[in-house]
């Protein structure tokens, strides 16, 4: 795998969501009950045994949290403190160990700094995605956990993740399930992935940016997207968002319930979105790290596509909730208290 291009060379306006090998990464173990330190390692090669968990058992998780270059060079991070507790979560759920949460925020920090020419600049758009991954390693072959753990952080810039970034795409429902109802839906494990890769491929090949997938108990309720939460507002100006054990807890949602009820004056309700009450919603959208807010032209089901605002244009609520999103990340707006940690 080749090295990241020098940062002066890169496009900084047209980045897509593309992996990048950058100069440093942080590496830490799991032996003997215990952490090491971790270091910073140029080698973005894991070296691990074929008996690992990780590979064979899905003992895996991970979390993605964005750097954000502000007007006056310096750089944020957004409530990084959530993505370690979560990932705290994500490990109790497959039985790793949890990394401290201290520890975790100090090596975001540290790659961060290292890799600080790729952080894109202010006004490009661009950020840097950072991915904390997590996997079970050593010589195993029956189902137990592993006796040993890596923990790496690495990190590549990055551009929109739907391809329309602030216009809008379709979404259709699937057949599929992403997780099952008392599953591992509300942890970032591997697995969820894995399982959604099929529907993923079969959803972007009709022409759409992603599945929504329904309760997998009735499927009558939408879930959430394959890498996003779902969020509608309706005709009196609620913020609603599906509740439901199987769906992740989105970082990017909790803070929109927030900010939706306490900078745009609208209710914020988590609930049931049955999938043939769209009418509804006035607009929609995806919203996540990687995807921020990207507004969902319409949601194909039933071979039927149900169009909110618009196939063309952003809703302006939806554009007011970016604005004001992205305006706390770039450090223009001011942040709810302890939302921006600077690196
Ligand atoms: N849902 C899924 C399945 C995801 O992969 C993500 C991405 O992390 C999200 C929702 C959004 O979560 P967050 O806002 O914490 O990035
Ligand atoms: C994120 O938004 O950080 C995600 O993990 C979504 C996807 C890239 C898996």
């Amino acid at each position: 795998m080749a090295k990241a291009q020098p940062a002066s060379e890169i496009d900084w306006t047209n980045l897509g969501f593309d992996y990048m090998d950058l100069p440093y990464r942080f590496l830490a173990h799991y032996q003997d009950g215990k952490w090491d330190d971790g270091e910073l390692t140029e080698d973005g090669t894991l070296h691990i045994s074929e008996g690992s968990t990780g590979l064979h058992y899905g003992q895996a998780d991970f979390e993605g949290l964005k750097a954000y270059r502000t007007k006056d060079g310096s750089i944020n991070l957004f409530r990084p403190d959530q993505n370690a507790k979560r990932m705290q979560r994500s490990c109790a759920r497959l039985l790793m160990p949890a990394f401290p949460e201290d520890k975790f925020i100090a090596a975001v920090k540290q790659v961060v700094a290292a890799n600080a020419d790729y952080v894109p600049p202010y006004g490009t758009g661009g950020t840097l995605y950072l991915r904390p991954l997590m996997i079970g390693v050593g010589g195993n072959i029956g189902v137990h956990p592993a006796q040993e753990y890596i923990f790496t952080i690495f990190a590549m810039p990055v551009g929109a993740y739907y391809k329309g970034g602030l216009k809008p795409t379709n979404f259709t429902t699937s057949y599929y399930d992403r997780a099952a109802p008392h599953g591992t839906g509300q942890s970032k494990v591997g697995g969820n992935y894995g399982g959604s890769l099929l529907p993923g491929d079969e959803a972007h090949k009709a022409g759409y940016s992603d599945v929504i997938y329904l309760d997998p108990a009735t499927h009558t309720k939408i879930e959430e997207a394959g890498s996003a939460n779902f969020f509608g507002i309706t005709q009196d100006n609620e913020f609603v968002t599906p509740k439901s054990d199987s769906i992740l807890p989105s970082i990017t949602k909790y803070s929109l319930l927030y900010l939706a009820e306490n900078r745009l004056g609208l209710k914020p309700v988590e609930g049931d979105v049955f999938i043939d009450d769209l009418d509804r919603f006035k607009e929609a959208g995806a919203m996540g790290t990687a995807a921020v807010i990207a507004p969902i032209g319409g949601i194909e089901y039933k071979d039927q596509l149900h169009v909110f605002y618009s196939e063309t244009e952003v809703g302006p609520i939806t554009r007011k909730l970016y604005d004001e999103l992205t305006g706390i990340q770039f450090g223009d707006v001011e942040a709810p208290e302890g939302w921006i940690q600077k690196v």
